[in-house]
């Protein structure tokens, strides 16, 4: 039978989906692994080359838009936001080979313990402390960036599957319901964690960057600019440090953090964010708006979240002539798999152009 040819528009999209779907699954708060389409969606009505996504968080929406071919430019100020798109965003081609698992994985590498030490009886067994304490000592001794972001993504990837809820704002065990990811080893996690990720590399003819910055301070330049930050409500914890600072600790090896001591969970400061408040969230927005005032701006929020809806639309009218508003029922979920709560939260996309 001949084969019927499809047109190129069909062909892209099938494309970007087949390799959307290699991407890590992620649980990571905020993620908008959920509303790709709809931030695709938004953007491809516009023609663009270049694309800043300036709170990546998992980036998966950095990789969504290096799938549709996009030159991409990535920044999170989470040491562990750099490491995924230093991974699978910036490059297009490494992937660590078997071999090079095996060395990093030698459990009679020579250590400095500081996990073991630091985090006894914390988070994880002896066994898995010292299994964390080698693969961190033989990063450490790696050249190539993108191999060691690579075995660092697989590393944070492990310690969040053998967490109860994949978070560190407590200690002990007591969210443990079993389930096979906590009962699997750490070895057999980080083989996976690697063999996924390396999958996942690909090479989208362009060349894009992943930055690790305060966004208040990157002054890269983009034909669009997607703009994810943490959502403020007097309500709820925005505080990505606090929730993930063990493998943020991990991907910039605790360095330049002071652990606070006191803590049980050891945990160290959050990073100073304008997003933590109202009137800081504000402010930051308009600076963010004025700044890239000559791209495209694509805007993720929530219903719930301060600034309301009238008053973002307002601060984007100052720079961009033609503001739209795009709301999408999504519900998000809350707490363990038995007790899931649905919160009637109605996320919206704003676009200026
Ligand atoms: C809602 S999440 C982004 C989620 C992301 N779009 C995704 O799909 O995974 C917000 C992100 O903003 C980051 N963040 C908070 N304040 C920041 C700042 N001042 N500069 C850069 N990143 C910041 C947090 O680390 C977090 O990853």
């Amino acid at each position: 039978m001949a084969k019927t040819s499809l047109s190129p528009h069909i062909e892209e999209e099938s494309y970007a989906n087949k390799q959307m779907g290699l991407f890590p699954p992620t649980r990571y708060m905020g993620s908008k692994s959920k509303l790709l389409e709809h931030i695709w969606n938004a953007s491809s009505q516009f023609k663009f080359n270049t694309v800043i996504d300036l709170f990546s968080g998992s980036g998966v929406v950095s990789y969504m838009y290096k799938t549709h071919g996009k030159a991409v430019i990535s920044n999170d100020y989470m040491a562990m936001g750099g490491v995924i798109t230093k991974a699978l965003v910036e490059n297009s081609k490494t992937i660590l080979m078997p071999d090079e698992v095996e060395k990093l994985t030698d459990m009679s590498t020579d250590t400095d313990s500081f996990v073991a030490d630091t985090f006894n009886g914390i988070y994880y067994c002896d066994e898995d402390n010292h299994f964390i304490d080698v693969v961190r000592s033989n990063i450490s001794r790696m050249g190539d960036p993108y191999k060691k972001a690579i075995a660092l993504e697989a590393l944070i990837r492990t310690c969040i599957k053998k967490r109860p809820r994949g978070i560190f704002t407590y200690v002990g065990d007591r969210y443990n319901d079993g389930r096979k990811d906590l009962q699997k080893s750490f070895y057999d996690h980080f083989v996976d964690a690697v063999n996924i990720i390396n999958e996942a590399v690909f090479d989208n003819g362009t060349i894009c960057k992943s930055y690790n910055m305060d966004s208040m301070e990157f002054n890269e330049a983009a034909d669009l600019v997607y703009i994810d930050p943490p959502y403020y409500t007097p309500k709820s914890d925005n505080e990505y440090v606090r929730r993930y600072h063990f493998v943020e600790g991990l991907a910039r090896d605790w360095k330049g953090v002071e652990i606070q001591e006191h803590t049980k969970t050891k945990k160290f400061k959050s990073y100073p964010t304008p997003f933590s408040t109202k009137d800081g969230a504000a402010q930051a927005f308009s600076s963010i708006f004025e700044r890239y005032a000559d791209s495209i701006l694509v805007v993720s929020y929530s219903s719930n979240s301060l600034p309301n809806m009238e008053d973002m639309i307002s601060l984007l009218k100052k720079y961009k002539n033609k503001v739209d508003v795009i709301p999408i029922d999504y519900k998000y979920s809350f707490g363990t798999r038995n007790t899931v709560k649905r919160n009637d939260v109605k996320e919206y996309i704003f676009v200026g152009a």
